[in-house]
């Protein structure tokens, strides 16, 4: 039977995942193939560090990044994250005629437009299901399944950890510092999760997934980004009055030509299959011109649904070595060069709006809301205002009918520098 030849760069948990299954599902993978898939080195940092699959005796294990791509091996399989060094090794890897599977979102938000035009210089493979929400398949989906429909709208949870603390504050009437500490314990949480609840570890996904599914590139730095850090307790127990989840999306949407994009904590009608997606599970919603509405629900993370991904991606460039077929398609576009995409100024873009402002208790405050939200063209939907007699400030919270975001912005401005006001208002945008 052929072998296809892997060179591992990392061995930590995605790794170690792939590993695994490599060996579970051995006989499968032989059989669908008609090739067997060897692990033949692995490069790590620490050489003296227990690993979690003993890989055997014929392994070779490396900490000098050249000695590993110089190797006899098919395909690279970029498991390391971060930028600097995982963007030369694949530079080298599509060099040398080598493929590349990678699951680095972040190196492919900042950097997927050079790797991608590399690798089609090399008529190499460069493939990254695992980069996008871990075991979901949902670059695949874009790529294959949907590759000839317009894809209207897509929102997605696609950060377990953030919304392992929405679920949990949600659930428990947790507060957001309690929550993330709990899943700092579970280990959903990095010790620093700063990319996972500032909203960043979800845009680099998000930058990947509009690549896959309009052929464009929607620069990272261009993307609003709002994280979870501002949402209380009390945002979660009004939300909830109202008939709201508040959930971590990251949306893009086809505005007559138009990508409007972002990511931002939601609120999300709880009858909407989003709002059920729970724990550290990640989910994605699409909807096509020609197939309707579309969900896939599944784990984002961990090293045997990310790895699951990882093995698909080597199986795909698999089928293709020594194959007919010898010019991967990376981007689903037929590797054409990838545009920026033609962006609707977010200030232009329209939602509804939850806003939380919290303002002394006494007459003319709900006039002054009110007259400055009609004469910018904000129109309220419902409005509650709750607390004690006698507060400092109380919290005033108003659902408003669809709004421009810069007529939001107008508001805000104009209703902080009131002298009623106590604190800065919180906006959300609702689903
Ligand atoms: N964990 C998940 O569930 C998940 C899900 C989706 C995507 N991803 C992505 O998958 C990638 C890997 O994540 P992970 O969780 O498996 O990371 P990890 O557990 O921290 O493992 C990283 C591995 O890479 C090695 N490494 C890092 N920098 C290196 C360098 N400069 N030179 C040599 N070796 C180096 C480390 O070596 P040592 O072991 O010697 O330190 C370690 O084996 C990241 O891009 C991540 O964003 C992860």
């Amino acid at each position: 039977m052929d072998v296809i030849k892997l060179g591992l760069g990392g061995f930590g948990t995605v790794g170690s995942g792939l590993a695994k299954i490599l060996d579970m599902n051995a006989k499968r993978i032989g059989k669908k193939l008609g090739k067997r898939i060897e692990i033949k080195s692995v490069l790590v940092r620490d050489l003296d560090k227990k690993r979690a699959f003993d890989l055997g005796p014929d392994v070779i294990y490396t900490d000098n990044p050249d000695e590993m791509i110089n190797s006899d091996i098919d395909i690279f399989v970029e498991l390391m994250g971060g930028l600097d060094t995982a963007k030369d090794l694949m530079l080298k890897a599509f060099a040398a005629g080598k493929h590349v599977v990678t699951a680095n979102k972040h190196l492919l938000a900042e950097h997927g437009l050079e790797l991608f035009e590399a690798a089609k210089e090399n008529n190499v493979g460069l493939m990254f299901e695992a980069s996008c929400a871990g075991g979901i398949p949902i670059v695949q989906t874009l790529k294959e399944s949907l590759a000839g429909d317009e894809v209207k709208q897509m929102l997605g949870i696609m950060n377990g950890t953030a919304n392992y603390i929405l679920s949990e504050m949600t659930t428990k009437g947790m507060d957001f510092d309690s929550a993330l500490a709990d899943a700092q314990d579970l280990g959903y949480a990095e010790a620093d999760p700063t990319f996972d609840i500032e909203g960043f570890d979800t845009a680099h996904k998000l930058c990947v997934l509009i690549r896959m599914a309009y052929g464009v590139d929607y620069p990272l730095s261009e993307l609003p980004i709002q994280g979870i850090t501002g949402v209380t307790a009390m945002d979660i127990e009004f939300a909830r009055e109202f008939g709201y989840r508040v959930k971590l999306l990251a949306h893009v949407m086809d505005v007559n030509g138009q990508l409007e994009a972002g990511v931002h904590p939601a609120l999300v009608p709880y009858t909407y299959l989003l709002a059920r997606v729970g724990g550290n599970y990640n989910a994605v919603r699409l909807e096509g011109n020609a197939v309707g509405p579309i969900m896939l629900h599944g784990q984002g993370a961990g090293d045997l649904p990310t790895g699951s991904a990882v093995l698909a991606d080597i199986m795909n460039l698999a089928r293709q070595i020594n194959g007919t077929c010898d010019a991967p398609d990376n981007t689903g576009f037929g590797n054409q060069p990838i545009t920026k995409a033609n962006i609707l100024p977010p200030a232009e873009s329209e939602s509804k709006y939850y806003f939380r402002f919290t303002v002394q208790d006494r007459t003319g405050v709900m006039a002054a809301v009110t007259k400055s939200m009609s004469e910018n063209g904000v129109s309220i939907a419902q409005a509650v205002q709750k607390g004690e007699a006698g507060a400092e400030g109380v919290p005033l919270v108003i659902i408003s009918h669809e709004t421009k975001a810069k007529s939001v912005a107008t508001v805000v401005n104009e209703l902080d520098a009131m002298d009623f006001t106590v604190e800065p208002c919180v906006t959300f945008r609702i689903l």
